[in-house]
């Protein structure tokens, strides 16, 4: 099993599939990570609100591969609303991974207090500065995306959203694509819903492989996506990457095309509304 192939766009280079640390914490997050960058994952994602930048940090470190040859990426809780308390909560990341770049920086949430252009410009300084390689948003609806890029403050580089087999996100896609942007999918598995159901198990039956496969594989298999699935053990984190070796046929993604895709797993009360 190889490395995580990279999508390259005019602002970033970033391997397809990276580890989700979410809530993966202490002595067994850290070895969680370490084990992951052991199999071959070189893209990791963590945030301010995980608490577990200090563990992914010495992970990093520990594991022996080079810190320029894993693409690490934070987001910064939407508490900080506002340019001034983004860049102080980006560099108090910094601080705690204990690196002195991240490879991308995104806005974990909108807040309905965002201050959008002041936020933007932080994140472009941070940019300038090369604390963040690159940029961008997560949690962001189509109006509120489309407003951010047209600012053009700042290149966005990546669109983090919950996505996967139940979950259309095609007005995202539709957005993302033309800007040269990576739809970075989280909750991949649909927190393990998304491998279930019989037309995931009769196809991942037919290419000899595993339900969880299928259904990161079809995620992959759309354009500049990226899937960012959290497996605390090194079986599941091996099941995963593997998933990268799975080549589905036209049929198969007609077939999964055409599963009901309304189920959103991820939906706290400070959500934006997702159709704005
Ligand atoms: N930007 C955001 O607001 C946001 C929101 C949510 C998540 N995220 C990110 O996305 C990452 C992934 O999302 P998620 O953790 O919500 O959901 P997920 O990756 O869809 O699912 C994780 C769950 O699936 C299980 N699992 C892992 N590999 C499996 C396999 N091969 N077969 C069956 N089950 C498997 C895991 O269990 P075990 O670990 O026990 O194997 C865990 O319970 C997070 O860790 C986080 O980094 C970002």
């Amino acid at each position: 099993m190889g490395q995580s192939p990279v999508i390259t766009t005019p602002h970033m280079s970033m391997p397809r599939l990276g580890l989700g640390t979410w809530p993966l914490k202490g002595a067994e997050g850290q070895a969680a990570v370490e084990s992951a960058l052991g199999l071959g994952y070189r893209h990791v994602d963590t945030a301010e609100m995980y608490g577990n930048e200090v563990e992914v940090g010495a992970a990093i470190r520990a594991s022996g591969v080079a810190r320029g040859d894993i693409f690490l990426t934070t987001k910064v809780w939407f508490d900080k609303p506002d340019g001034p308390r983004f860049r102080a909560a980006a560099l108090a990341c910094l601080d705690r991974l204990a690196t002195p770049y991240v490879d991308l920086l995104l806005v974990h949430w909108p807040s309905p207090q965002l201050d959008l252009p002041s936020v933007l410009e932080a994140l472009e300084a941070l940019r300038q500065g090369g604390q963040a390689r690159a940029v961008g948003v997560s949690n962001f609806p189509p109006g509120l995306l489309r407003q951010a890029l047209n600012l053009k403050i700042t290149p966005l580089a990546c669109l983090q959203v919950e996505h996967h087999v139940l979950l259309d996100q095609s007005a995202l896609l539709s957005i993302t694509g033309p800007a040269g942007m990576v739809l970075t999918s989280y909750t991949p598995l649909g927190k393990g819903k998304a491998a279930e159901g019989p037309e995931i198990a009769s196809i991942a039956a037919r290419h000899g492989v595993t339900p969880a496969q299928v259904a990161l594989a079809y995620l992959l298999a759309k354009g500049d996506v990226s899937a960012i699935p959290k497996a605390a053990s090194p079986t599941r984190q091996k099941e995963n990457l593997g998933a990268l070796d799975v080549t589905l046929t036209a049929a198969d993604i007609a077939a999964l095309d055409a599963l009901p895709k309304g189920r959103r797993l991820v939906d706290p009360d400070f959500a934006p509304d997702w159709a704005a």
